[in-house]
């Protein structure tokens, strides 16, 4: 099954070669779908982000004044898109991602991004104490199993207690009544941003400040 969806998306890929913006978009759909049938818990999405859920998605990362961007679960890069357009100079961008074939996505299509295949539970490796980092997760919360949750959550929670001016921006599909997760340490507060209906399904954008935080 695995290597069919491959070989259809292989197939489809590389006789799209044109650089027009529409075939671009349409390899971008191809691979996304590709992904999907591959794992549907772990993409836990029928497309990438639009780009009206990317940019209420930068105008939050804009507002935590971080310089320093881990975005976890970059999949087809719909959002470091609009992160890489909207703030060329950032001190550091990094995307982790878990799907090989994606990674291999990103790292053609944003040659200047720092890449990594691994497990959002692993951004403890990527985060430096003492530097305001802002993390841009597409993580399917609702989708993934208990296990992953926590041990997502957790490693979220331990990266922004490393600097008080971190923030986490995540989105969940809906109009948001309850949070992505029960954050699990004290101190630590959801607020709700915004629901953007231009996006399929239409989105709720939170946002996960750590104590202090100003
Ligand atoms: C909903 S898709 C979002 C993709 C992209 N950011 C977008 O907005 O179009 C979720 C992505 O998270 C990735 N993912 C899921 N679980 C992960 C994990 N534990 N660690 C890293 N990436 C993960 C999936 O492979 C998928 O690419």
């Amino acid at each position: 099954m695995d290597i069919t969806i491959d070989i259809v998306f292989r197939a489809h890929f590389s006789r799209l070669n044109g650089s027009s913006a529409t075939s671009d978009r349409l390899r971008e759909t191809l691979a996304f779908a590709s992904a999907a049938l591959r794992n549907p818990a772990q993409v836990g999405a029928v497309a990438p982000a639009s780009r009206w859920l990317a940019q209420a998605i930068v105008r939050e990362l804009c507002a935590t004044r971080c310089r320093t961007v881990v975005e976890i679960g970059a999949g087809t890069g719909a959002l470091t898109r609009a992160i890489v357009e909207r703030l060329p100079d950032l001190a550091r961008l990094v995307a982790i991602e878990r799907d090989p074939l994606l990674v291999g996505w990103l790292r053609r299509r944003f040659p200047k991004v720092e890449v990594v295949q691994s497990c959002a539970s692993d951004i403890g490796r990527v985060v430096q104490p003492e530097v305001a980092t802002a993390i841009v997760s597409s993580l399917p919360f609702r989708s993934m199993n208990r296990r992953d949750v926590a041990r997502c959550s957790e490693a979220f929670e331990s990266a922004l207690s490393l600097d008080p001016r971190s923030a986490l921006i995540q989105y969940t599909y809906g109009h948001g009544a309850t949070p992505p997760f029960a954050a699990s340490r004290s101190g630590f507060r959801w607020s709700r941003a915004r629901t953007v209906l231009m996006n399929v399904p239409p989105a709720t954008i939170w946002v996960l400040h750590p104590p202090t935080s100003p």
